[in-house]
C-alpha cells in the first residue's frame, strides 16, 4: 500500500470507512511495518491501578458517572495504592498508571503526597496519572512531585459530538486546553478517543486524526464504545471492532512514534481484540494491578474483562497472548520516542 505521507481528508475518510477486507489488511500491514521500524516487535507492559471510581462528572457514556445508580463506589487510600505499586514492582512493572474518576476526596495536595511516596520508593519508575481535568498549577505540582506521564482522552474532537456525549459543564475546548498545557509542562501526554460512540460520524473520526496530528501526543488510547448499564446511552449499539482497528492503524501511520495501547475495551468486544490491535500497529498493554476485591467496581462499561484475575495471572495471560501473536513482552519503562516539547524549569 502506498500510504500516504500527507493524506488528504478524502483519503483518510476512505480508509476510515472502507470495509474491503483486502484494503483493511493492507492498512494493518502498513501500520505493523511502521511500528516495527520505530519500536521493533516489543510490546510494553504498564501496571494499571484504578484507585477510585468516585467521579464528580456525568459523562453520558460512563459507567462510573456521578449519577449512575449502578456503580458501587470505592477508593483506595494512599497506603493501599503504595501496596499496589510494590506488588507491581515485584511482578516486574516499571510503569505505574494511576487512574481514577474525578474524585474530590483527592485534592491536588493529596495526589502530590501519593506521588512523593511512590517516587521516594521507586526513583526510576515511570508514574502515569489519568485523573482528568485540573488547573495548570495542579498539573505543574503533579509534575514536580514526580509524575512523568498523563493520560487524558479527548473522547471526540467533533465539538457538537462532544456536547452530545457530555453535560453542558464539560467543554471540548477545555479538554484540549488541558492537553496542550500538559504537553507544555513537559509531561509525556496521552490523548485518545472512543470509536462508535452514539452520534459519531466519519467526519468526527477525521477530526480526531487531525487533532492528534496537531497535538502530537506521546500516547493515544483508542477503544470502542461499549454501553454501560444505568447510563443514558445504555441502549445504543456498541462500536465496531474493525472500525476501531482501522483507527488504531491510521493513528500509527500518522504518528509513527506514538505509543498505542491494545485496549481492554477491544479485548472485551472480541476475544482476540487486543491481539488484533497489536497486528494493526498497537504496542502497549496495560494489565490490571488494582486489588482484586475492587476490580469489578471500576465498571466503565458492561462485561469488562480481566476483573477476576490476580495481577500475576493477568501478566501471564497477556505475555502468552503477546508472544502467540509474534511479539515480545517488554517490562522496561518504554518511554515514547516522540520528543518532549518542554521541560518545566523548577526553581
Ligand atoms: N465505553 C468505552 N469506553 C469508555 N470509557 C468510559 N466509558 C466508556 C464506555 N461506555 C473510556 C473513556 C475514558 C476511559 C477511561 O474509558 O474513553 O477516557
Ligand atoms: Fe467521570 Fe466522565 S464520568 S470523567
Amino acid at each position: 500500500m502506498k500510504f500516504l505521507t500527507a493524506p488528504s481528508d478524502d483519503e483518510l475518510l476512505h480508509y476510515i470507512t472502507t470495509e474491503d477486507p483486502q484494503e483493511m489488511e493492507e492498512l494493518f500491514a502498513a501500520a505493523r511495518a511502521v511500528r516495527e521500524e520505530y519500536y521493533g516487535l516489543d510490546v510494553y507492559f504498564r501496571g494499571l491501578i484504578e484507585f477510585t471510581n468516585y467521579c464528580k462528572n456525568d459523562c453520558l457514556y460512563c459507567g462510573i458517572r456521578r449519577s449512575s445508580p449502578c456503580a458501587r463506589r470505592y477508593r483506595l487510600d494512599p497506603a493501599r495504592i503504595l501496596e499496589c505499586c510494590r506488588i507491581g514492582d515485584r511482578l516486574g512493572f516499571r510503569t505505574f498508571v494511576l487512574q481514577g474518576g474525578e474524585d474530590p476526596w483527592f485534592t491536588a495536595e493529596g495526589i502530590c503526597r501519593i506521588l512523593s511516596l511512590i517516587r521516594r520508593e521507586f526513583p526510576d519508575h515511570a508514574i502515569t496519572l489519568s485523573i482528568g481535568e485540573w488547573d495548570r498549577g495542579s498539573y505543574e505540582d503533579f509534575f514536580r512531585a514526580g509524575a512523568n506521564r498523563y493520560l487524558l482522552r479527548h473522547e471526540t474532537a467533533g465539538e457538537a459530538h462532544y456536547n452530545a456525549l457530555h453535560p453542558p459543564d464539560m467543554k471540548l475546548s477545555e479538554r484540549k486546553e488541558c492537553l496542550y498545557t500538559l504537553r507544555d509542562i513537559g509531561f509525556q501526554t496521552g490523548a485518545g478517543f472512543m470509536v462508535g460512540s452514539p452520534f459519531q460520524t466519519p467526519e468526527c473520526l477525521l477530526a480526531d486524526l487531525r487533532f492528534l496530528q496537531d497535538l502530537e501526543p506521546q500516547m493515544v488510547g483508542i477503544g470502542p464504545f461499549i454501553p454501560a448499564e444505568g447510563t443514558p446511552l445504555a441502549a445504543y449499539p456498541q462500536g465496531s471492532v474493525n472500525l476501531t482497528l482501522r483507527m488504531v492503524a491510521l493513528t500509527r501511520l500518522l504518528l509513527p512514534r506514538t505509543l498505542l495501547p491494545a485496549t481492554t475495551a477491544l479485548g472485551t468486544l472480541a476475544g482476540d481484540g487486543r491481539e488484533q490491535a497489536l497486528m494493526a500497529g498497537a504496542n502497549v498493554v496495560m494489565p490490571n494491578l488494582s486489588p482484586q476485591n475492587v476490580r469489578k467496581f471500576y465498571s466503565l462499561y458492561d462485561n469488562k474483562i480481566c476483573t477476576g484475575d490476580e495481577a500475576a495471572e493477568c501478566i501471564r495471560c497477556m505475555s502468552l497472548r503477546v508472544r502467540a501473536t509474534g511479539f515480545v513482552p517488554n517490562m522496561s519503562r518504554g518511554d515514547s520516542k516522540i520528543p518532549l516539547r518542554a521541560e518545566l524549569r523548577v526553581g
